[in-house]
C-alpha cells in the first residue's frame, strides 16, 4: 500500500469513527441496583445502594412470586362481565406481589456536549426518573415508551451520571398481571446540537403497484435553528442495494419535516407471508459536516378497506386470521425476552396466524419488530380504559391529561412498521355506552388520523346496543366487536361502514389435556378441579366457541376476519374460576398455554388457518383406566375433508366435514350441528385400552395420513426435547425444553403430574419452569416443577461464554431425562 492510499485509509478510518460518535445508543442492561419498598433520598446521588440487590434489566420484581391469594385480593362487580354485584376476586392479576413500589439505581456515561435523551420502553408503572438528583420526567402509563430530554442535568465533568427510578404501582390497577418495575430496556441516546430527535421519521408508501412504488419520507431535524441543513437518504432494499437516493437541502427552516419523495422500482411487497423490509438510511449534514446518521426500517405494502368487501393487503383480499395477546411471558413474566417472543411467534405462524392484537396495551418494541421481521399483520391498542374506571386505580385516574401523550408516543414509535395495520383506541371501554362517548372515541380517533393518515382506526366494543344506538360505533373507521357474535348481522345491517371485525372473539377456556365428560357445549362450566374440558366446547356466558367464528367468517364477506382471545394462555383473569377461586390465578383462554404448550384448540385452529401444511390431530388421550365401557368421544381436528376411525382395529365409520347448508339442516336434531362444519367427530366410542387411530382421506377419496394415540403403559421415563439446539453465546438466548413422563414405549402418560427437578451445568442456566396448570403454585424461577397433564416446560439460558450446555430433568421413580445444547458466538 502507499503513501496516499494509507492516508485515505486514515482519512476514511477517523470520519467513520466520528460519524460513528455523531449518534451513540446505549443499553443499560447490567448493574441495576434493586430494593422493593419506598426509599427516602434514593432519588440523590451520593445515596448508599450496595445493600440493594443487583439485578438486569428487563426485570419484573414480582414475578419470583411468591402467589398468595391476598395478593391484590379485589372485591368488585365486573361489569363486562355482566356482573351486578360485588364479589372476591382471587387471582385476578395472579396472584403476584406486583402492588407497592420499587426503585431502580444505575450509572451511565454520556460524552460531553452531547444532547442526551433516556428512553424506556415501557415501566411498570407511575414512573419517575432522576438523573443526578433532579427528577428529569414523570410517565404514568406502565406499558408506553417514553424519552426524555435529561441534558440539561447531565455532568460536564464527565463523572458517570446517577440515574434513580422510582416506579409505582397501585392495587385494584389491572385486570391482569401487569408486571413490576423496569420490565422493558432502557437506553440513553446521544446526539449531537443538531439531530433527528427520538421517533424523528415518518415513513409513508403513498404509491404501491407491482411496476413501482412512492415512498415518502419524513424528517423531523432539531436543533438547526436557521442553519440549511442537508440530508442524504439512500433506499436501500431487503438485499442491501441502494435502489434510490435523494441529497436535498432545506434553506428555510419552516419548522415542517424535511419531505424526501422517492419512487422504487419492482418493489419486494411486505405481506405476513412475504416480509421484505427496506431501510432509508440518512445522513444530516450542516456546514458540510455530517451531523447525524438515521435509519428507518419499513415495508412497501397498501392497506385498503372496502365497503361490503372487506380488507386487502397489497389488493389481495383477506382476513384476519389473528389472536389477541396479554404482554406476559408466562413463566418470564412482564420480562422481556426477544427469544422468547420469537418463540410465541413461531408456534402462532405455525398455526397459521397472520395477526396479532396488543390487547390492551401498547407493546414491546421488540415484539413490533419481530412482527415485521416474521410477517404478522399488527393492532396495536393503548388503552383498557378511558375515563371512566373499570379497576379503581386503573388509566382513568391520568386519561384527561395523558391520553394525548399517550396516543401521540405510540403512534410515532411505530407509524413506520408494516406490520401495523390498524390501531385501536380501546377495549371495552364503559364510555362507550356515555351518550357523549363518540366524542371521546372521535378525539382519539382524531390523534390517529393526524399522526398516521394511512391506518384505519377501530375500538373494540362489547355493549352493541349502547354503540348501536349512541353512534359510538357509526364514527369508528373501523366496527370492532367482542364477542356478541349473534349480533353481527344486524350491526352490519345498521352500521355505515358496511364492514364487521371481529375485534375480540371466542374466549373459549381449556386446559390442556383435561377432558370432561359427557363432552357437551356449556357456558361456564366449573369443576373440583378447577380445569376446563379440552373437548373445546365450553365458553363463558359472554363468549363462545370457536366454529361461530369461523362461520361468520366463512359466510360473510364483509365480516373482516378476526382476533381470539388468546393466543397464549397469561398470568391473572382465571375465569371461569375468577370469583373466590383460589389457587386459580391464570388464564385458560389460551390457545397455547402458560407453558407455551398447544392445546388441542391449537390444531382446530391450524387445520382452517394453516394453508401450507395438512394438520391431523385427535383427542382426547386414551388412557383412561376406569372408564372401559363408557362413552369417550373422539374428536379430529384436520384439513383434509375426511377421517376413519378405529378402535383397536374395528372401524366406527367415516365421518366428512359438512358444508354450511347441511349442517344447518342438523340444527333442531344436533346440538354440535355447528360443528361438524369443521370438525370431525365420533360421540359414541365406548373406551377400551389399546390403539386410537384414525385415517384422514383427501378430496378425492384417497387415505391421505394417518395418527395413532396408545394407551400409555407404566410412566418409565422423562423425555426431553428442545424447540433448538444451539443457542448464542448473548447471556439472553432461550431454549423451551419440553419434559414429557412416558411409558417404556414413549407414549405420553397424559395424568401424571408429578414433581420433576432440573439442573443446568456448562455454558447456560436455568430460567424458568411452567406446566399450564392454572391452579399450581409452584414458583417459575426453582429448579422444580409438577408436571400437568404429564407435560411440563423448562426454559434455560445462554451464558455468555461458548460450550455445552447441559440439562437434566428429573423425578422419583423415572429414568433420568439429558439434552446437550451447543452455546456459540
Ligand atoms: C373481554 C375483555 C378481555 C378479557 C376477556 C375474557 O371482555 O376484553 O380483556 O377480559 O373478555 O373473556
Amino acid at each position: 500500500m502507499n503513501q496516499r492510499m494509507l492516508v485515505t485509509l486514515c482519512c476514511l478510518l477517523l470520519a467513520w469513527t466520528m460519524a460513528a460518535q455523531q449518534r451513540t445508543e446505549t443499553l443499560l442492561e447490567k448493574n441495576w441496583r434493586f430494593t422493593k419498598g419506598d426509599v427516602a433520598d434514593a432519588m440523590k446521588p451520593e445515596f448508599d445502594d450496595t445493600k440493594w440487590e443487583t439485578v438486569t434489566v428487563p426485570h419484573d420484581w414480582a414475578i419470583y412470586g411468591p402467589f398468595d391469594r391476598n395478593n391484590d385480593l379485589q372485591n368488585v362487580a365486573v361489569t363486562q362481565n355482566l356482573e351486578t354485584a360485588a364479589s372476591v376476586k382471587t387471582g385476578r392479576t395472579g396472584g403476584l406481589p406486583y402492588v407497592g413500589v420499587g426503585w431502580y439505581r444505575t450509572t451511565f456515561e454520556a460524552p460531553a456536549g452531547k444532547q442526551v435523551s433516556l428512553v424506556f420502553d415501557g415501566a411498570m408503572s407511575e414512573a419517575r426518573v432522576y438523573v443526578n438528583g433532579q427528577e428529569a420526567c414523570f410517565w404514568p402509563c406502565g406499558y408506553n415508551s417514553f424519552h426524555c430530554d435529561v441534558t440539561p442535568y447531565i455532568y460536564k465533568d464527565g463523572q458517570p451520571n446517577v440515574l434513580a427510578v422510582r416506579l409505582e404501582n397501585r392495587p385494584q390497577s389491572s385486570r391482569w398481571y401487569p408486571g413490576a418495575g423496569l420490565y422493558r430496556n432502557v437506553r440513553v441516546v446521544a446526539t449531537e446540537a443538531v439531530h433527528v430527535p427520538v421517533w424523528g421519521t415518518q415513513l409513508t408508501t403513498p404509491h404501491v403497484a407491482a411496476d413501482y412504488a412512492s415512498v415518502c419520507l419524513k424528517t423531523t431535524v432539531e436543533g438547526a435553528g436557521q442553519q440549511d441543513v442537508r440530508i442524504v437518504t439512500e433506499i436501500l432494499s431487503p438485499e442491501g442495494q441502494v435502489v434510490a437516493v435523494k441529497d436535498n437541502t432545506m434553506k428555510i427552516n419552516h419548522g415542517k419535516p424535511f419531505e424526501q419523495n422517492f419512487l422504487v422500482d419492482k418493489p419486494q411487497l411486505w405481506s405476513p407471508e412475504t416480509p421484505y423490509l427496506y431501510k432509508a438510511s440518512s445522513k444530516i449534514y450542516v456546514d458540510g459536516r455530517q451531523v447525524d446518521e438515521y435509519v428507518t426500517r419499513f415495508g412497501i405494502r397498501s392497506i385498503k378497506l372496502v365497503a361490503d368487501k372487506g380488507f386487502f393487503l397489497n389488493g389481495k383480499h383477506r382476513k384476519f386470521q389473528g389472536v389477541c395477546n396479554h404482554h406476559d411471558l408466562g413463566p418470564l413474566g412482564a420480562a422481556i425476552n426477544v427469544a422468547a417472543l420469537r418463540r410465541q411467534l413461531t408456534l402462532l405462524k405455525d398455526m397459521g396466524c397472520d395477526a396479532i392484537r396488543t390487547s390492551h396495551n401498547m407493546p414491546a418494541p421488540e415484539l413490533v419488530q419481530l412482527c415485521d421481521e416474521m410477517g404478522f399483520m399488527m393492532m396495536l391498542e393503548p388503552f383498557d380504559e378511558w375515563d371512566i374506571a373499570k379497576c379503581e386505580n386503573g388509566y382513568h385516574r391520568f386519561f384527561n391529561e395523558w391520553a394525548e401523550k399517550d396516543m401521540v408516543n405510540m403512534l410515532r414509535q411505530y407509524r413506520n412498521n408494516p406490520s401495523v395495520v390498524m390501531w385501536s383506541i380501546g377495549n371495552e371501554v364503559p364510555t362507550q355506552c356515555s351518550p357523549e362517548g363518540y366524542k371521546v372515541a372521535s378525539f382519539l380517533q382524531d390523534i390517529c388520523h393526524r399522526e398516521d393518515p394511512t391506518r384505519p382506526v377501530t375500538c373494540g366494543m362489547d355493549q352493541v346496543s349502547c354503540v348501536l344506538g349512541n353512534g359510538f360505533a357509526a364514527m369508528l373507521d373501523v366496527p370492532g366487536f367482542n364477542y356478541r357474535t349473534h349480533r353481527y348481522v344486524e350491526a352490519y345491517g345498521q352500521l355505515p361502514q358496511n364492514l364487521v371485525l371481529g375485534s375480540e372473539t371466542a374466549s373459549t377456556v381449556s386446559s390442556r389435556g383435561v377432558y370432561k365428560f359427557p363432552a357437551e357445549l356449556k357456558k361456564h362450566a366449573m369443576y373440583d378441579d378447577h380445569q376446563s374440558s379440552g373437548y373445546d366446547l365450553e365458553a363463558c356466558s359472554w363468549s363462545n366457541v370457536p366454529d361461530e367464528d369461523f362461520a361468520l367468517a366463512d359466510d360473510y364477506d364483509w365480516t373482516l376476519g378476526q382476533f381470539v382471545w388468546t393466543g397464549f394462555d397469561y398470568l391473572g383473569e382465571p375465569s371461569p374460576y375468577d370469583t373466590d377461586a383460589w389457587p386459580s390465578h391464570s388464564s385458560v383462554f389460551g390457545i397455547i398455554d402458560l407453558a407455551s404448550l398447544p392445546k388441542d384448540r391449537y390444531y382446530l385452529y391450524r387445520s382452517l388457518w394453516n394453508k401450507r401444511d395438512n394438520t391431523l390431530h385427535v383427542l382426547p388421550h386414551w388412557t383412561w383406566p376406569g372408564r372401559e365401557g363408557e362413552n369417550t368421544p373422539v374428536f379430529v381436528y384436520t384439513s383434509y375433508p375426511e377421517a376413519e376411525l378405529f378402535v383397536n382395529g374395528k372401524s366406527y365409520g367415516k365421518q366428512r366435514k359438512l358444508d354450511a347448508k347441511t349442517a344447518l339442516s342438523l340444527k333442531e336434531k344436533d346440538a354440535l350441528w355447528l360443528q361438524r362444519r369443521y370438525r370431525l367427530m365420533w360421540m359414541d366410542v365406548p373406551y377400551e385400552a389399546g390403539e386410537l387411530k384414525v385415517v384422514a382421506y383427501d378430496k378425492d377419496g384417497r387415505p391421505a395420513e394417518e395418527k395413532i394415540v396408545r394407551t400409555a403403559g407404566k410412566p418409565h421415563h422423562l423425555e426431553v426435547v428442545a424447540d433448538r439446539m444451539q443457542l448464542t453465546a448473548d447471556g439472553k438466548d432461550l431454549a423451551y425444553i419440553t419434559v414429557r413422563v412416558v411409558d417404556k414405549d414413549g407414549n405420553l402418560c397424559p395424568a401424571d403430574n408429578r414433581l420433576v427437578t432440573f439442573s443446568v451445568k456448562g455454558a447456560g442456566t436455568y430460567r424458568a419452569a411452567a406446566n399450564g396448570d392454572a391452579t399450581c403454585l409452584d414458583l417459575f424461577h426453582l429448579p422444580r416443577m409438577h408436571a400437568f397433564s404429564g407435560q411440563l416446560t423448562a426454559i434455560v439460558q445462554s451464558g455468555l461464554l461458548e460450550g455445552d450446555l447441559i440439562f437434566e430433568a428429573k423425578a422419583k421413580g423415572l429414568r433420568t431425562g439429558k439434552l446437550i445444547l451447543k452455546v456459540a458466538p
